[in-house]
């Protein structure tokens, strides 16, 4: 049977087992994929303690597989499905689970894998790459405007800076002193982290700034507001929806589909988006890598890699 590193019950990492699970089946409108490889996000380990993304209602299955985002090759086509065959090298949003030798995928949230992205790289584009796309896509500022980013050394901080800068903004990278080099490297003027930081950001962008993209939320979100003339012009992925609505803010309202997924491949492709993967563990080390993300201060992507 084949192998996936679940939850058995909501909680902590005592949680956690790699267990054997059934195949999954495809439905209408799914593919079912042998996983190479899956992106680890904060909404995992969230998932596990019990969190439900809004609107996900229903009760959870145990033991659930954690993950959300994988690449992979297509096993088997379900009804209907059209413009995927066995054999397809796929990426996209996991419905089963990521941490697994195999999940489903549904079609709508799924795209093929160009030949040019490394499987591990294409695993990190589903939840990472394009919350952050999405992101600065709603901000719509124009080019040459001054974007804040919180978080900015993270998986989706480091996405959204270079996806900003490649439309042209000039963007100021919030993150903790470790990763100046880091934030610098993608293209933004760093802004260290800790007591005092928003006082630094204001003297960093002397002219104002124009939005801020938070990923951090709580007292940095706060913090970040001041920071706007136009509140409006502040998101967060990183802070419930009431928390930023009660600031004038909005939470980043998330596309999930399949032209995203091609849009984000493409900046890949074109050399504009870096996923910047920095651990890769194996499924047998699944947790390891988990405990990287849930830590809190991950640098670019960590991918579990599903040896075949
Ligand atoms: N709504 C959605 O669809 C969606 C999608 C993806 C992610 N998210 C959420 O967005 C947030 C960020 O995700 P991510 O994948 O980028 O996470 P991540 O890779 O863990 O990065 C978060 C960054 O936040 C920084 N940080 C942590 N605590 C901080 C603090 N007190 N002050 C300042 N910076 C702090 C850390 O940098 P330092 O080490 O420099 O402190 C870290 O690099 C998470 O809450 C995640 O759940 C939402």
């Amino acid at each position: 049977m084949p192998k996936a590193y679940v939850f058995t019950r909501y909680g902590g990492p005592e949680t956690e087992a790699l267990v054997e699970v059934d195949r999954p089946v495809p439905g209408p409108g799914q593919i079912l994929v042998a996983v190479r490889a899956a992106g680890v996000n904060p909404v995992d380990w969230k998932q596990r303690t019990g969190y439900r993304r809004p609107g996900e209602s229903g009760e959870r299955d145990f033991p659930a597989v954690l993950g959300n985002e994988v690449s992979g090759i297509v096993e088997e086509t379900g009804e209907g499905v059209e413009g995927f065959a066995v054999g397809d090298e796929v990426f996209g949003t996991a419905l089963t689970g990521g941490y697994a030798e195999y999940t489903l995928l549904p079609v709508a949230i799924a795209a093929h894998k160009p030949a040019e992205l490394s499987f591990t790289d294409a695993a990190t584009l589903p939840v990472a790459a394009a919350t952050a796309y999405d992101g600065v896509r709603q901000l719509d500022l124009p080019s040459g405007a001054t974007l804040l980013v919180t978080g900015a050394g993270g998986g989706v901080g480091a996405a959204a800076v270079q996806i900003a800068r490649s439309l042209g903004l000039r963007v100021v990278g919030v993150a903790s002193e470790g990763k100046k080099d880091f934030v610098e490297s993608l293209g933004a003027v760093h802004v260290p982290s800790g007591p005092g930081w928003a006082a630094r950001a204001r003297a960093a962008a002397p002219d104002g700034l124009d939005g801020v993209y938070d990923l951090v939320g709580a007292d940095v979100l706060t913090e970040a507001v001041e920071l706007l003339a136009d509140r409006t012009k502040l998101i967060t992925a990183g802070a419930p929806e009431s928390d930023v609505q009660r600031l004038g803010g909005a939470r980043v309202t998330r596309a999930r589909n399949a032209a995203v997924l091609e849009a984000v491949a493409q900046l890949v492709i074109d050399g504009d988006l870096n996923p910047h993967v920095t651990a890769t563990f194996p499924l047998t080390e699944a947790g390891e890598a988990l405990r990287t993300v849930e830590d809190g201060h991950a640098r670019g992507k960590v991918v579990i890699e599903v040896a075949r």
